[in-house]
């Protein structure tokens, strides 16, 4: 029997904004915040949000049959889910990505159709600035930026800290390490390695603040510098996490070869992203990661597994492997 075409997916795929929207908005009004300090009905939710009392019974109850919260008895509580991830006040609060989607990428893709036709940046650098000196010039939104980082990276880190055979090594540092979301959750579960994060100078003290949140200040140092311009440091293991998919081919060989340069016999690199699978049909979200690049960046784009590898061969690396993480998330690791 032929399966009835439907235009279900279509449709559901087309509108995906709205639910999209309605989220990235209650993470700004910091609905999951005010319910994880105690459940509401509509009214006190309403007014302790201070929003109109025109449609904000179908925000929440949009918000209910989206799964983001429940409701019993016309009380409104978070799931367990925001309740952990979106919640303000937790140190497992994911929303600081959420935030940079909502006042960044959400306007800047309305423009993907043009950077599609032109295959230019859609985001500050339409205006003629420089991605990272535009963003980091201003020292709100570089805090807001990195420490979306550490929530986009967080269960990557994670798995990385628990998969990766650190007990072999002694040493490591983060290249392009923000805030330190990785380093602190390697340096949390391996008590006998030191290291630390390598960034440009202007992002040192907010690693160092993040740092020291967890106790952790006298095992992982900052090391500032620029990766284009400077040597990298040198360590047992060097980790790249979302840094290759920002530049172009070129950047990106320069970069694993500088890693290389800095790796000691016996050293790892690690590199890890929302890899594209090697078929290319199935990780949307690391395609879709690609085109986010086409809105930020003049030259980065997501990559496969199998790219890397050649790329981390040419460079020198003996031994490659592929792993998967979490989610849309895989490693590459090299070992010289
Ligand atoms: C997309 S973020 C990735 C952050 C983190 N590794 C993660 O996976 O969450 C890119 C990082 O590279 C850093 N970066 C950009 N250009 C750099 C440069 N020229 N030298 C050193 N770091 C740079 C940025 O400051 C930022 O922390």
């Amino acid at each position: 029997m032929t399966q009835a075409v439907t235009p279900d997916r279509i449709m559901q795929l087309g509108m995906a904004f709205w639910g999209s929207k309605a989220l990235l908005s209650a993470v700004e009004l910091g609905v999951f915040s005010e319910l994880a300090k105690r459940p509401q009905d509509a009214t006190t939710l309403q007014q302790q949000l201070g929003l109109h009392p025109r449609s904000a019974r179908d925000f929440f109850d949009a918000l209910v049959a989206l799964g983001m919260l429940d409701r019993q008895s016309g009380v409104y509580t978070n799931t367990p889910e925001t309740d952990f991830y979106l919640d303000r006040a937790k140190p497992t609060y994911l929303g600081g990505w959420l935030d940079m989607v909502n006042t960044r990428l959400y306007p800047f893709w309305g423009r993907l159709t043009e950077g599609l036709r032109t295959g230019h940046p859609q985001n500050e650098v339409r205006e003629g600035h420089n991605f990272f000196e535009d963003l980091y010039s201003d020292p709100q939104r570089l805090k807001t930026f990195l420490s979306s980082m550490t929530g986009l990276s967080m269960s990557a880190s994670k798995k990385i800290a628990a998969q990766f055979p650190w007990g072999h090594y002694h040493t490591f540092i983060d290249v392009g390490s923000a805030q330190g979301g990785l380093a602190v959750q390697v340096a949390l579960a391996h008590s006998h390695l030191t290291g630390g994060g390598f960034d440009l100078p202007v992002t040192g003290p907010i690693f160092q603040e993040y740092v020291q949140s967890f106790g952790l200040e006298t095992r992982l140092k900052f090391y500032p510098g620029n990766f284009f311009e400077d040597p990298l440091p040198t360590a047992d293991v060097l980790s790249m996490g979302h840094i290759l998919h920002d530049w172009n081919l070129e950047q990106k060989k320069q970069l694993i070869a500088k890693a290389y340069e800095a790796l000691p016999r016996g050293g790892a690199l690690i590199i890890f992203e929302s890899l594209i699978d090697d078929e290319r049909r199935e990780n949307a979200f690391g395609l879709l990661m690609s085109l986010n690049m086409l809105i930020e960046l003049p030259g980065g784009f997501d990559y496969t597994g199998a790219d890397c590898t050649e790329w981390l061969r040419e460079a020198g690396f003996q031994e490659t492997r592929v792993e998967h993480l979490i989610g849309p998330d895989s490693m590459v690791v090299g070992m010289k």
